[in-house]
């Protein structure tokens, strides 16, 4: 066990956890933040996806050790209302079935717009192409980007 302070949805926070705890635990079992889902273990599914320095990563894979200073954000902290552009357009279009993959698909999606805003169908596709969906929903999660992508250059 070792204690690790790390940043959060702009908050620090303080764990006492083994260095090679996955962040997806500590989200979820010590922290209480849910919404970042468990659905692989194994970086396959996207379930898990969460925002390191603003660049996805799969929760399941990064150990508390390695997140040092950087800043995590997850699903709970994307936004204060609910209100991102990719949060907005994704209501727009209706997108979730089940729900289960949609905060991993959201995070996604978020970062590619964040360092790419106008991204091509091909880019879209590459960029969400780790994130499984057994509902089916990407022809609707593809939709949604393009309109958030569309109402940050509105
Ligand atoms: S649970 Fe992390 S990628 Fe599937
Ligand atoms: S909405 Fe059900 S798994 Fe994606």
């Amino acid at each position: 066990m070792a204690n690790f302070k790390i940043n959060i949805n702009g908050k620090s926070q303080n764990v006492d956890v083994d260095p090679s705890t996955p962040m997806l635990w500590v989200l979820r079992d010590h922290l209480k933040l849910v919404g970042t889902k468990y659905g692989c273990g194994v970086a396959q599914c996207g379930a898990c996806t969460i925002h390191l320095d603003g660049t996805a990563v799969r929760s399941c894979q990064l150990t508390v050790s390695a997140v040092k200073d950087k800043e995590i954000t997850t699903i709970e902290g994307l936004s204060e209302n609910g209100d991102h552009p990719v949060q907005k357009a994704w209501l727009e279009h209706d997108v979730p079935q089940c729900g289960y993959c949609q905060a991993g698909q959201i995070m996604s999606a978020s970062a590619l717009l964040k360092r790419n805003p106008q991204p091509s169908d091909e880019e879209i596709e590459r960029a969400m192409n780790g994130n499984i969906c057994r509902c089916g929903t990407y022809t609707r999660i593809k939709a949604a980007i393009k309109t958030a992508s569309d109402s940050q250059i509105a």
